[in-house]
Order: structure tokens, then sequence, then C-alpha cells
């Protein structure tokens, strides 16, 4: 009789194990290759490029192994006027995003278009690759080669870009510090999308990971904050201390982030800086110490990119 019961207990548990299991691990790949990538999924992982937590290549988040965004206006190869057009430049040996590497993650008609149109097939990680966002005729947008369909490569990209931006190494920033603590990435379908901007659609996390929507909101949500706010002077402001332009501001300094030495390449005195920010909030000075602007490869630099991107 024990044995029976026992029997029964063991194939329950099996039953429960399996079905779990099924939900949690197959179901959202299912899910995930039944849904196509948006514009806005394929976006992301161009400028993010592969995993942006904790992580093999970048175990310390100090923004490594990430391509960079650029807005090019003359074509790479030939130079000749082109409309403005995003790039993502990945420099030899930059990890892809998986849906460059898996065949799962884009969903079927975007897959097919990339491949086909896109010439996706080509591209190699150890060599590196130019890329773009494409659309097809009828309105699927597809990942685009461009070092083989245009021959854009790296260098030369890189070279003929108008602006760059350094999102990818930014958002590893905002993993790392924290910002998620206070800020979400997800308006809401309610009021929210009259303050933050139109809520993301299910297919707009295709092969981004992780998606640091945030877990609960002390700070007014970011997902589209670059088209609200895009003073690159405010945000240098407001980071290195927040009270410099909301003076009851409860977001902590960032002004370690800026490294030693300014975009000039002059020391940064923190010491020094807060001493004359104290004796103007005493009322010692008419105007607050200068913000150093950051230097073109500080972490700081990395993080207003990535905020300014947040379209
Ligand atoms: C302790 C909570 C807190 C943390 C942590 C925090 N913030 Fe904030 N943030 C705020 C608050 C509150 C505001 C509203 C404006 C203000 O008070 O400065 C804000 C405003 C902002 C804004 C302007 C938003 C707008 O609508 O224009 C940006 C951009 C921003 N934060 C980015 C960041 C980033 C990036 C990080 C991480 C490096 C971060 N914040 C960390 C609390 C926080």
């Amino acid at each position: 009789m024990a044995f029976r019961e026992y029997r029964i207990g063991c194939i329950m548990f099996g039953i429960a194990l399996s079905l779990s299991m099924f939900i949690t691990v197959i179901l959202p790949g299912l899910d995930i290759s039944s849904r196509s990538s948006t514009k806005a999924a394929l976006e992301k992982q161009l400028t993010y490029g592969w995993e942006t937590g904790f992580n093999y290549y970048d175990p310390f988040l100090q923004g490594k192994d990430k391509p960079i965004k650029v807005t090019l206006t003359k074509d790479p190869a030939t130079g000749a006027a082109i409309d403005k057009t995003d790039a993502y430049v990945f420099p030899a040996g930059t990890h892809f995003p998986s849906g460059l590497t898996h065949d799962n993650i884009l969903g079927d008609a975007v897959q097919k278009a990339s491949v086909d149109l896109g010439k996706v097939g080509l591209a190699d990680e150890t060599k590196g690759g130019v890329f773009v966002v494409s659309s097809t005729a009828n309105d699927t947008p597809y990942i685009e080669y461009a070092t083989a369909t245009k021959g854009w490569n790296v260098d030369a990209t890189l070279k003929a870009a108008d602006e760059q931006f350094l999102a990818g190494s930014g958002k590893t920033m905002f993993v790392r510090e924290g910002c998620w603590w206070c800020h979400t990435l997800l308006p809401e379908q309610t009021q929210d999308w009259q303050s933050f901007g139109r809520p993301p659609l299910v297919g707009d996390f295709n092969g981004e990971s992780p998606t640091t929507f945030g877990s609960d909101r002390k700070a007014p949500d970011l997902l589209h904050v670059g088209s609200r706010n895009s003073s690159r002077e405010w945000m240098v402001m407001h980071f290195f201390n927040p009270r410099l332009v909301q003076p009851h501001s409860i977001m902590p300094r960032y002004d370690y982030l800026w490294g030693d030495v300014d975009i000039d390449g002059k020391p940064i005195d923190l010491a020094a800086w807060d001493e004359h920010y104290l004796e103007y909030a005493e009322g010692a000075h008419v105007y607050p110490p200068e913000v150093p602007i950051p230097a073109a490869d500080s972490e700081a630099r990395m993080l207003i990119d990535f905020v300014l991107n947040l379209k």
C-alpha cells in the first residue's frame, strides 16, 4: 500500500516538474519565435550588442565588448552624400547580439529578410562589420550587413561618421550603477502614456538582455527621455550633481563617472569642486562651480550617450 502511494507521488512530482519546465523553458522560446522583432528591437540589438549584464567578456561592467552607433550623412565607401542614416559599428571581436547568431530570435519574416536581403549570414564576429536597419517594400524591418551590401567597413565608417554614440557601453553603466532602482524603462498603458510616451510592444524586446524594465519607480520613466529632453548640457549638469538643476532632487551624484580628466585633459579635482559648491550653497558665491565636460572615453560620456539615445 505504502509503495503505491509513493509511486503516485513520484508520478505527480514528475508531471509537475515537466510541466513547469515546459512553461518556463519551452514556451517563452516558442513565443519569441512567433513574435517578429519590431524595428525598435533591431535597433536595440545593434546598439547594445550581446549581453549587457555581468558576463564573461566584461566581468567588471566597464562597457567593453560593445558596438558604436554612428550617424552618417555621407557614404563611407564612396563619399557621396546620403540621407541621414544610423549605422552600428562592431569593431573586430565585438560579440554580435543573439538575433544575429541564433535563428529563432528575430521572428520568421524578419529573419528571412535579414538573410536574403540583408546578407547577415556573411557577417563574422572575428572580423567585425557595420550594420543598418532597413525595411522591405511591405514594411518588414530587417538587419542589413552593410559591409557586404554597401562595402562599408569598420574604419571607413567610423571616419565618415558625423557623430558617435557610445550608447551600448552606456547601457552597461545604467545596469552597473543601478539606475533601475529608481527609474523604469516601461511606461504602462495608463495615464503614464501621457507623460512618458508610448508603452513598448511585445516585439520590442527580442534579443535584448537584460531588458532593464526596472522594478519600482521613484523617478520618471526613461524609455523615451531623449525625446523630451535632448540637452546634453542638462544631462552633464544633472549627472554631475542633480541639485544643480533640481534643487530638491533625491538622485545621487555620478561625478565619479567623469574619471580623472575632462575633455581637454585637465585634471578633475572633485574635492575642490565640492568645497566651492558648498560655499555657493551657503551664499558665498553667486554661481556654482563649472561642471567639467566629460572626456570622450569617460564612463559619464557613455551613460549620457545611452540616455540621449532613449527616444
Ligand atoms: C535615488 C533614486 C534615483 C537614482 C538611483 C537615479 N535617479 Fe535619475 N532621477 C531621480 C529623480 C527623483 C529624478 C527627477 C528629477 C530630479 O529630481 O533630479 C531623476 C531624473 C532623471 C533624469 C531626467 C528625467 C526626465 O524626465 O527628464 C534622467 C535622464 C535620469 N534621472 C537618469 C538617471 C540615470 C542614468 C541614473 C543612473 C546612473 C539615475 N538617474 C539614477 C532619481 C534617481
